[in-house]
C-alpha cells in the first residue's frame, strides 16, 4: 500500500490515481485545501465534544443541516456554520478532482474528531484503533463505496494510522470464521425474501460487511499478529481512502475534519475490485438485492 500525492485540486485527477485508490492506496495533499478564517479554526481547536458514550465524534447531516455530539454550553450554532461550509467547499472541490464519481454520489454525514485518539475508552465495536474496514449499520450502501475525504486540522501533532491487508486478502482468509457465506445464504432464504417484500432487514452485502467489521475488532489475535503498515499524516494534511477496501485503524491524532461520500460502484474506474464483487467470487451468491 502506498501513499498517491495529489499535486493540486484544480482538476481531476488522472485515471492513474483513480485506479490506484480503487486499488486500495490513499489519495494523500500536502495541505488543507479548504478555507477557514483564522477565528474560526481557532474556534474549532478549542472545541471538545460531549462525554456521552454514544458520540464518538461531533457529526454533522448537510441534508438535514444538523449537528449532533456538540458538549454542553459551547457555541453550536457556530460550529454548525463551520460544518456546512467544511461541506460545501469539500463538495466543491471533489466535485472537479473526482468528477467521474461526483457524477452518482451520495453526500453522506461530515464529522469533526476533536478527541486526541490515543487511549479513548470506547465500546470494542466503536473502537478506532483497532483494524477495520467501515460499514455502516444503519445506512445500508447496497455495495456502493464509502469514501472518506480525512483533513488532520491540528496545527503541531500529525495523525498516525495503521492499516494492514485490503479487503481482498482478508476476506477470503477470514471467509469461513466470519461466517460471511453463511450470511449471504441467509440473505436469500424464504424469510429473508419476505422481509425485502415488506422492507425489513438489510442487503445482505451490508449486513456481511457489518458481521466482517465486528469480526475483525473482535478478534484479539489477528489485531495483534497481522502485518502493519504505520501512516503519519503531518498537522495541515489531507488524504481520501475507501475505508470500505483499506483496513485501517486511528492510533493518535487530534482535531480532525471528515466528509463521507457513498459512491455508486457503477462509477468505478474498476468495479471488479469493489468488495461486493470480490465477495460475489469468493462466495459464488450475489449480495446485493435485485441483482443477477
Ligand atoms: C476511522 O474511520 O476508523 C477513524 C479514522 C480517523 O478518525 O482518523
Ligand atoms: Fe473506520
Amino acid at each position: 500500500m502506498e501513499l498517491v500525492t495529489v499535486r493540486s485540486w484544480d482538476a481531476e485527477i488522472g485515471s492513474d490515481a483513480y485506479g490506484r485508490l480503487e486499488a486500495g492506496n490513499i489519495l494523500f495533499y500536502p495541505g488543507v485545501p479548504i478555507e477557514f478564517s483564522e477565528d474560526d479554526r481557532q474556534f474549532l481547536l478549542s472545541q471538545r465534544q460531549t462525554d456521552a458514550p454514544y458520540h464518538k465524534n461531533i457529526a454533522y447531516r448537510p441534508r438535514e443541516d444538523s449537528l449532533t455530539g456538540t458538549a454542553r454550553g459551547s457555541d453550536a450554532e457556530r460550529l454548525r456554520r463551520i460544518m456546512r461550509s467544511f461541506t460545501e467547499q469539500t463538495v466543491r472541490l471533489l466535485t472537479r478532482g473526482l468528477a467521474r464519481y461526483a457524477a452518482s454520489w451520495r453526500l453522506d454525514y461530515a464529522s469533526f474528531r476533536p478527541c486526541e485518539e490515543a487511549g479513548r475508552s470506547l465500546r470494542l465495536h466503536a473502537r478506532n484503533d483497532l483494524l477495520h474496514f467501515d460499514a455502516f449499520p444503519t445506512r445500508p450502501t447496497h455495495g456502493d463505496r464509502i469514501l472518506r475525504f480525512f483533513v488532520n486540522l491540528n496545527p503541531e501533532k500529525p495523525r498516525v494510522w495503521l492499516t494492514t491487508d485490503p479487503f481482498p486478502e482478508l476476506a477470503d482468509r477470514f471467509a469461513a470464521a466470519a461466517g460471511l457465506s453463511r450470511r449471504a445464504k441467509r440473505g436469500r432464504s424464504p424469510l429473508a425474501r419476505l422481509g425485502r417484500k415488506i422492507g425489513f432487514g438489510r442487503p445482505p452485502y451490508d449486513a456481511i460487511m457489518h458481521r466482517f467489521h465486528n469480526f475483525l475488532k473482535e478478534n484479539a489475535e489477528f489485531q495483534r499478529a497481522c502485518s502493519k503498515q504505520q501512516w503519519i499524516f503531518p498537522p495541515q494534511s489531507s488524504w481520501l481512502v475507501l475505508t470500505d477496501m483499506v483496513s485501517h485503524a486511528v492510533l493518535s491524532g487530534q482535531m480532525a475534519l471528515e466528509q463521507t461520500f457513498i459512491v455508486a460502484r457503477r462509477s468505478m474506474l474498476k468495479p471488479e475490485l469493489a468488495p461486493a464483487a470480490v465477495l460475489e467470487r469468493l462466495i459464488g451468491l450475489p449480495v446485493i438485492w435485485g441483482e443477477k
